[in-house]
């Protein structure tokens, strides 16, 4: 692995703990004006000062966010289709790794779709862009989107996180499942889980906490976290879990207290359908 690479993964995963807190919002790239993202600016600036990473589209860097953050980015670079269409998986690569060089990525994201229609084109997405990857030292995060008829089990996940890993993919972004340790046992390369459509922030911190109780790196999460009635109060929960080990009970109280601190508003409505089972 060169210096280079090296040195970016590093900025994804945190030496000091091995682990790391991507705040995911792509989701504009298929789903259009997601809620809680309408404005991507308002919704991350706040956001960025607590996240180890910032995954998110050119468009959306380019337009909505300060150059001088110094949060890590992590581009998204595989795309293509909209929630309009059946069928998701029909994707290419949609950003080149020169122009992620210019926007000083810390590292690139691309999905591949496991058991549907695209399944063969998306992994031999992955296995060029990790060409790429190290001829540039840009690390790789795979994002195992598990096609619409699949169970999200040991199985099936460990099937897609194994392909991606044996693609080259330097870290691989899924979701946990009952056993996951054996899904991080049969990956050889660092995990982080999503965190799936909305929940309440309770649930979510269990999520979270079990996801690196079984092994994964930490979370790269989204909605989970900008749908809260108080984002910065789940950002700051879930760091509380991901780099200090911090219980459930305590991290529920740091998002409660942070919240209560804040006065914040009413529960945004959650109401994105992204039924992808990615
Ligand atoms: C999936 O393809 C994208 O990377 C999503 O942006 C990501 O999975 C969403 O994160 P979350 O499920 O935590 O909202």
């Amino acid at each position: 692995m060169s210096w280079g690479l090296e040195n970016r993964l590093s900025r994804i995963i945190r030496p000091e703990t091995g682990r790391t807190v991507m705040l995911a919002v792509d989701h504009g790239y298929f789903l259009g004006p997601t809620s809680g993202l309408e404005c991507p600016n308002s919704t991350c600036m706040p956001l960025a000062p607590y996240a180890d990473t910032l995954m998110l589209t050119r468009g959306v860097l380019r337009n909505c966010i300060d150059s001088s953050v110094d949060t890590p980015i992590v581009l998204r670079v595989s795309g293509g289709n909209s929630v309009l269409e059946e069928d998701l998986s029909n994707e290419t690569i949609i950003t080149s790794v020169e122009e992620c060089i210019r926007m000083n990525a810390a590292g690139m994201a691309l999905s591949i779709f496991v058991g549907a229609p695209h399944q063969h084109q998306t992994i031999a997405n992955l296995a060029k862009l990790v060409d790429e990857g190290e001829r540039y030292g840009i690390p790789v995060l795979a994002v195992t989107a598990v096609g619409k008829d699949m169970v999200r089990d040991t199985r099936y996940i460990g099937l897609a996180t194994r392909i991606a890993a044996e693609m080259g993919a330097h870290i691989v972004k899924t979701y946990y499942c009952d056993d996951f340790e054996e899904v991080v046992r049969t990956c050889p390369v660092p995990i982080v889980i999503a965190g799936g459509k909305k929940i309440p922030e309770r649930e979510a911190l269990e999520l979270a906490s079990n996801g690196v109780a079984s092994g994964a790196v930490g979370v790269d999460m989204g909605r989970n976290i900008f749908q809260s009635d108080s984002p910065i109060g789940m950002i700051k929960a879930v760091r509380a879990i991901v780099h200090d080990d911090v219980s459930v009970d305590a991290a529920y109280d740091i998002y409660r207290s942070e919240k209560a601190d804040s006065g914040a508003a009413a529960p945004s409505s959650g109401d994105l359908e992204d039924d992808r089972k990615v």
